[in-house]
């Protein structure tokens, strides 16, 4: 079993995802380790920066007894030497269970799948998409809201840039939910992803300022690196912030979440708020992701 995309993904698998997290949740806060994948391998080849997908998934490897190797630099790496991302992954299923991929392009994960015998897990292709930030993102609003179903979710920031955007507005898709889609008209969420959310009976609103009375307010980065102009880049790197002053116009029980990193689209003067819940949201990245390992290796 491969999770490349939560496009196709259902309703009854994120629900098994989510009840096996709850699972998770007692072992990843007691970081005490068992021996669920005891003798399992996982790889994870990073081909851009990150921080939370790739140490979340090690120590929810680690927690589970399992090993990790694998590379976060491509320039230490023989692609520097020029060798083909099927080549890679032909050689390093050799040595491993699954393979957790970050790549800039779109459609690295899935064509990775193709060359692979092993699970190939997405870490983020391009600006496509970021599954499991998606089901973690879920796993937090259920925590938080105690339901999927019956909630109003403003998606704020770059929507056309954003694959964690992309990945969750797929997800929430397969729950009763409408959404808030908030950004520069610039930055707008990709034609063909409203269209493919409409059709599956969703409501959507497209505004260009900030909607702070949703149950979820999802903020995330202008992500610098995807555009093409630095110019258009800087016209809109300010565009939502959430502040102390704005914090006033939120909702009672809109709660903040973030993927992060964060640049200046929340102000830390927000971080002691109840509301702000992007921290926490940050932590059960661990329990989603064992629970997402012991699927594709243990067949839990
Ligand atoms: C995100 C990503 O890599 O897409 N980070 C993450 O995994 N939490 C968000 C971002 O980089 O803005």
């Amino acid at each position: 079993m491969d999770i490349i995309s939560t496009r196709n993904m259902s309703r009854d698998f994120i629900e098994d995802v989510l009840e096996k997290t709850k699972k998770m949740e007692t072992i990843a806060k007691a970081k005490k380790q068992v021996d669920m994948l005891k003798g399992k391998t996982l790889a994870t080849l990073f081909f851009e920066p990150s921080t939370r997908t790739k140490l979340s998934f090690m120590a929810a490897m680690n927690l589970l007894g399992g090993t990790v190797v694998g590379f976060d630099d491509p320039r230490t790496s023989s692609v520097k030497k020029g060798e083909t991302l099927a080549d890679t992954i032909r050689v390093v299923e050799g040595y491993a269970n699954a393979i957790v991929i970050r790549h800039p392009n779109e459609g690295a994960a899935a064509l990775a799948a193709k060359f692979s015998e092993v699970p190939i897990i997405n870490g983020g292709d391009g600006s496509n998409q970021h599954p499991t930030q998606a089901l973690l993102d879920m796993y937090t609003i259920l925590k938080e809201k105690g339901k999927l179903d019956g909630l109003k979710v403003t998606l704020a920031g770059d929507l056309k840039y954003g694959r964690t955007v992309h990945s969750l507005a797929y997800a929430l898709s397969k729950f009763d939910v409408s959404f808030v889609f908030a950004s520069p008209p610039s930055l707008r969420m990709p034609r063909w992803i409203v269209s493919d959310l409409k059709s599956s009976g969703i409501s959507i609103k497209e505004i260009d300022s900030i909607e702070v009375k949703s149950d979820v307010l999802y903020l995330t980065r202008i992500q610098k690196e995807r555009f093409p102009d630095i110019e258009e880049y800087q016209r809109v790197s300010s565009a939502y912030i959430l502040d102390e002053e704005t914090l006033k116009e939120l909702g009672e029980e809109t709660m903040i979440m973030h993927p992060l990193p964060r640049v200046n689209e929340i102000s830390p003067g927000v971080d002691n708020d109840r509301r702000a819940k992007y921290f926490v949201q940050s932590f059960y990245g661990v329990p989603t992701r064992m629970a997402l390992l012991a699927m594709v290796m243990a067949d839990i």
